[in-house]
């Protein structure tokens, strides 16, 4: 199995959000951008015009992950504004096949989010239609919080769907993701892991994303 890491910028300085980006650039995968409304959230975030803004900085692959109400209406412009992934919350959707037709229509690659109490059978229908499963491993809204152990069950349900189906899309852990928990997660069968604060409180970002790296591709292997 092949480990992606994306590089979540919400705890990044924001004063020097351009070399915060650099110090990450070459080691992570995908910078993940937290877009958060303070209403599906209780925490207000990211917009539209800062992933337009990195995307126009040529900042790539872009990973938008929405934690916002109605993103039927709203995750079409963030394909527009240039982000080459987006996913929305299954809770906040109202009709997310269509959504998922909509934007792989755009050819944007789509993923489904779901919070920690939304079981995966809620979603099992839409596996064959998604790029990214996000399972978060935290209650969306924050970073710096702790990771929820009993997740990696739904993470360890999913890769058995995946596999037995033989499926394609990655699955996707979100929240608390370091030292201690990125092996566990990738042994459970996530393929895509979100670092946020364990990588921009690191003195070298770039650093600690080469040694999470390293520890999620031994996991993946046992
Ligand atoms: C939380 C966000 C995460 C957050 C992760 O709701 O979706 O992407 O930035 O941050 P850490 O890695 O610090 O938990
Ligand atoms: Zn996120």
């Amino acid at each position: 199995m092949e480990v992606k890491i994306a590089a979540s910028i919400l705890n990044a300085d924001i004063n020097k959000l351009e070399e915060e980006i650099k110090s990450v650039s070459a080691s992570a995968d995908w910078i993940h951008v937290d877009i958060m409304d303070n209403h599906f959230v209780p925490n207000l975030g990211f917009g539209l015009n800062v992933l337009d803004s990195l995307s126009k900085k040529k900042v790539r692959p872009l990973d938008a992950h929405l934690m916002i109400e109605n993103p039927d209406k709203w995750a079409p412009q963030y394909v527009e504004a240039g982000a080459d992934s987006v996913t929305f919350h299954y809770e906040a959707a109202k009709d997310s096949a269509r959504l998922i037709k909509e934007l792989h229509a755009m050819k944007s690659r789509v993923g489904l989010a779901i919070k920690p109490k939304t079981p995966l059978s809620d979603v099992k229908e839409f596996l064959n239609d998604i790029d990214v499963l996000l399972v978060m491993t935290v209650e969306p809204g924050f970073g710096g919080q702790s990771f929820m152990d009993d997740m990696l069950d739904k993470v360890r349900q999913a890769r058995s769907i995946i596999n037995s189906e033989k499926l394609k899309l990655w699955v996707q852990v979100d929240g608390g993701i370091g030292y201690k928990t990125i092996k566990d997660s990738a042994r459970a069968g996530a393929d895509f892991l979100v670092v946020g604060s364990a990588a921009f409180s690191a003195a070298d970002p770039s650093f600690a994303m080469k040694e999470l790296r390293e520890l999620a591709m031994k996991g993946a292997k046992s």
